[in-house]
């Protein structure tokens, strides 16, 4: 049997409807060591867990918990239903390696065997949602299952329509920002590594606009804790970066950094290999091809956090983490907690090795 709790050789519905697969259908056999640590005050077992993404829904958080994931972050939901984009989603990438921004890669659409601590993948579903009253009992029940040591953290963004103004996109941020907070869940994350409106790049590359977005919800969230999750920004835009950060301590209360890194992926023929739409020559690659560009940012970050002598802003450092060695490679850096997407895909036991190396 595989270990994998998504199916990457099954649809986005097939694994909405019918897993967790793998590990994640069944319990741990053994018992497995606790911690204390915490997160904006709330107790946690371990300051590790799953981002934004590969956990569909109630029953996929629920597995991420049982396997020792303490952190589960509810993948990233829409104020309106949303399609997926056409199957396949998840491609294995032949080149290994460090990949950079808009590097072009060979993809390979066989993804039966994937050796997670080398090989690199590429992701492209285009964040599908729910419609909003599924989401939202979904969310209110998993909370009811929560049990001490474990958080749920909600991610949510707004929708870009192509008729719609930079001011309605903001205004649809912060409308989800309220249906995400109605659902009880006591940490919120806003995705901001998504399309801006009017102006190329991605929103966190745009200070201005991301400022306006978190003022413009900061009324609706209330006293909810609100991450930020950012793309990779190179070390040459430092600048930006700092003025990233300033905006989202000024309005929010920390930042999960990085999303996956966008590179052109074709077959052998250098054609694009995703089926569909042209949006999709580009897609996001994680797992280890990217572990030095989070290493990277979360170096970056820490060091600006100290400078300003931001004591309470909470850093969660993301990409690549296929291994305990990546985990505490994150955490040596300082930061509050680590999440894994691929890894923890592949090795949906990562969180159990972890806990038992000793750290706790
Ligand atoms: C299958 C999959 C789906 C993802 N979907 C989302 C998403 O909906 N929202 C989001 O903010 N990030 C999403 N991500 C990005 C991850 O949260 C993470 O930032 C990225 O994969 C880098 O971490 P990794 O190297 O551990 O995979 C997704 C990643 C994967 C692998």
């Amino acid at each position: 049997m595989k270990n994998e709790f998504y199916d990457s050789n099954k649809t986005y519905e097939e694994n909405y409807t019918d897993g967790p697969f793998g590990l994640f259908r069944k319990l741990p056999e053994q018992e497995y060591p606790k911690g204390q640590y915490s997160l904006f005050g709330i107790p946690i077992d371990i300051p590790f867990g799953i981002p934004a993404g590969p956990l569909l829904n109630s029953n996929f958080v629920r597995g991420a918990w049982a396997w020792g994931f303490s952190l589960a972050t509810y993948k990233t939901v829409r104020g309106t239903e949303y399609p997926c984009h056409p199957f396949p989603n998840v491609i294995r990438l032949k080149s290994s390696g460090n990949v950079r921004p808009g590097d072009t890669l060979v993809g390979d659409l066989n993804i039966d065997s994937i050796d997670v601590m080398h090989d690199g993948i590429t992701n492209s579903f285009g964040v599908p949602s729910r419609p909003v009253e599924v989401w939202q009992k979904d969310v209110r029940e998993t909370l009811q299952e929560m049990t001490p040591g474990n958080l749920l953290l909600l991610s949510f963004m707004g929708t870009k329509s192509d008729t719609m103004t930079s001011s309605q996109y903001i205004d649809d941020f912060a409308r989800t920002a309220k249906l995400a907070k109605e659902t009880g869940a006591p940490v919120l994350e806003v995705n901001f590594s998504c399309p801006n409106v009017g102006k190329e790049g991605l929103i966190c590359n745009d200070v201005e606009t991301s400022s306006t977005i978190l003022e413009a919800m900061k009324p609706v969230r209330g006293n909810v804790p609100l991450l930020v999750k950012v793309g990779y920004i190179p070390a040459d835009q430092q600048s930006m970066l700092e003025a990233l950060l300033d905006a989202i301590h000024d309005h929010a209360s920390g930042v999960v950094s990085i999303n996956t890194i966008q590179a052109k992926v074709t077959n052998d023929g250098g054609q694009q290999i995703l089926p569909g739409s042209p949006v999709r020559l580009y897609s996001g690659v994680c797992g280890g091809a990217i572990r030095w560009a989070g290493l990277e940012m979360a170096e970056r970050i820490m060091a600006y956090k100290k400078r300003k002598g931001w004591k309470d802003f909470v850093v969660i450092g993301v990409g690549g983490v296929v291994s305990p060695d990546d985990y505490f490679a994150y955490m040596k850096l300082g930061v509050d907690a680590v999440q894994s997407a691929t890894g923890a895909m592949w090795k949906p036991d990562l969180a159990i090795d972890i806990r038992r190396s000793g750290i706790l």
